[in-house]
């Protein structure tokens, strides 16, 4: 068969209100044009975010049950741990209440001031983790990565000559080397196997731990079963294990690749910076057998990572994607292509090349969506990127838009839908205006400053 079905039945439904335009656009501008501001039930389809927004299945909701809330020593930790440990090779995994608070932990015990943390390309809170605890966090993804037409099939990967040259001058202020899988960032966009080997191979020769920052671990390992051919007939998991078993130890969000609402964990192989972990979990999130979540939610993600590696949840996952970037390039949308695994990013700044990129022309797609159709997605560019630590503003590489695609909530009517909002919006890109940004946090100003529209 041609057709790629969503791999699931619908047993539980929310509904979605449908609003008008008028209100919409009323909505907006009291949201100041910023969708981070806007009322939930005010979207008819959100893709803010992948994060936290999955359907969970029958059987997650009945793993929740078994939840057992004791302080210490739980059996749902037990197989919370189990579970990690028969995806992923690492020996100390530590629950934490979701993947920033993971990084926190790891920064504030591995890195300080005057310290570099080099990465493909580090995730916002991740950078600012960093930035907190003093250090610099360095970008080196390949130039493909950074060019949204390109076609490589792996533009999350590290540029390793780079890697080379700045271990070269910095190793002695490097406590770690981090690789994001998927690059979310970066487009979404999967590291292949022989990139993850050779930057383990780089941080073994300078004697520096290698953290993979795993969110969307499953989807990544099935980019390398589907483009690197030594893989294609090697099964997920084992994929998976392979992946993480050049690293020291991962970061990661179960929001993501873990089909949970929340959570995340610390996983590492090294002793006694898990006993220092620990000591800093129990301080600012829980004991180490729950860490910052209850009982049910670590049956939750166990259940959740028995799913997420199931190939036809993958094709069908993929395929999403997939099938939205195609559908956008008939309409001669620029994109990030090839589509990356979670969302799918517009390629803003070569869309409205009459909006300068300190006008945002990122957030004007994300307002337009958001008017024309209720669609929320979020702006990735410079917004997000743009202001530096000294305080001046410069375009970021990229004016991107995500699309990020909640797991096995919406269909392939609602992915239609969307594909007509872009076609209104296309029929008049100079009705896009630029932003000027009125008030600003000092850091992650993009969730909450407040724009006006020049
Ligand atoms: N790393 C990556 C690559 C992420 O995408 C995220 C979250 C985090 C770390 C932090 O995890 O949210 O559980 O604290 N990304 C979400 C997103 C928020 O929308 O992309 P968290």
């Amino acid at each position: 068969m041609k057709t790629i079905i969503e791999p699931f039945r619908i047993k539980v439904v929310e509904p979605i209100r449908l609003s008008t335009r008028g209100e919409r656009e009323a909505l907006l501008a009291d949201a100041s044009f910023n969708t981070f501001l806007l009322q939930s039930d005010d979207v008819i389809i959100d893709l803010l975010t992948d994060s936290g927004t999955s359907a969970m299945s029958a059987a997650q909701w009945s793993a929740i049950m078994q939840g057992d809330e004791s302080y210490a020593g739980s059996p749902s930790y037990r197989r919370f741990e189990k579970a990690v440990k028969d995806l992923l090779p690492f020996e100390h995994i530590i629950p934490t209440h979701q993947g920033r608070a993971a990084e926190h932990i790891l920064f504030s015990i591995i890195s300080g001031k005057g310290q570099q943390i080099p990465s493909n390309t580090h995730f916002d809170t991740t950078r600012s983790n960093i930035e907190e605890s003093g250090a610099m966090a360095h970008d080196l993804v390949i130039a493909e990565g950074l060019d949204p037409a390109n076609l490589h099939p792996f533009k999350g990967n590290m540029d390793t000559e780079r890697l080379q040259e700045f271990l070269a001058n910095h190793s002695s202020s490097t406590p770690c080397i981090m690789l994001t899988v998927t690059n979310n960032a970066g487009g979404g966009q999967p590291v292949s196997m022989a990139n993850i080997a050779e930057v383990s191979r780089i941080a073994g020769e300078f004697k520096i731990p290698l953290f993979i920052d795993g969110c969307r671990f499953a989807e990544n390992a099935f980019f390398i079963k589907l483009r690197e051919p030594e893989y294609e007939d090697w099964s997920v998991p084992d994929i998976v294990g392979k992946m993480f078993s050049y690293a020291d130890g991962m970061t990661m969000s179960a929001k993501k690749d873990a089909f949970a609402n929340i959570g995340g964990w610390l996983a590492l192989n090294d002793g006694e910076l898990a006993e220092k972990a620990r000591t800093r979990l129990i301080q600012i999130e829980g004991f180490p057998t729950y860490g910052g979540l209850a009982g049910r939610d670590l049956e939750a993600i166990a259940q959740g990572l028995k799913e997420i590696v199931d190939e036809s949840y993958l094709t069908y996952r993929l395929r999403t994607t997939a099938y939205i970037v195609e559908k956008l390039q008939e309409l001669n949308i620029p994109v990030v292509q090839p589509a990356g695994g979670h969302a799918v990013f517009i390629d803003a700044r070569a869309w409205l090349p009459h909006i300068p990129s300190l006008s945002y022309p990122g957030q004007a797609v994300v307002c337009g969506l958001y008017e024309i159709g209720g669609v929320r997605a979020c702006e990735i560019g410079t917004v997000m990127f743009g202001r530096q630590p000294d305080g001046s503003e410069q375009a970021a590489p990229m004016d991107l838009v995500r699309l990020a695609f909640p797991r096995r909530v919406y269909t392939q009517s609602h992915a239609d839908y969307l594909i007509e909002v872009f076609a209104e919006l296309a029929a008049d890109t100079q009705a896009m205006t630029g932003f000027k940004i009125i008030k600003e946090p000092a850091a992650l100003r993009h969730f909450t400053s407040r724009f006006e529209r020049l």
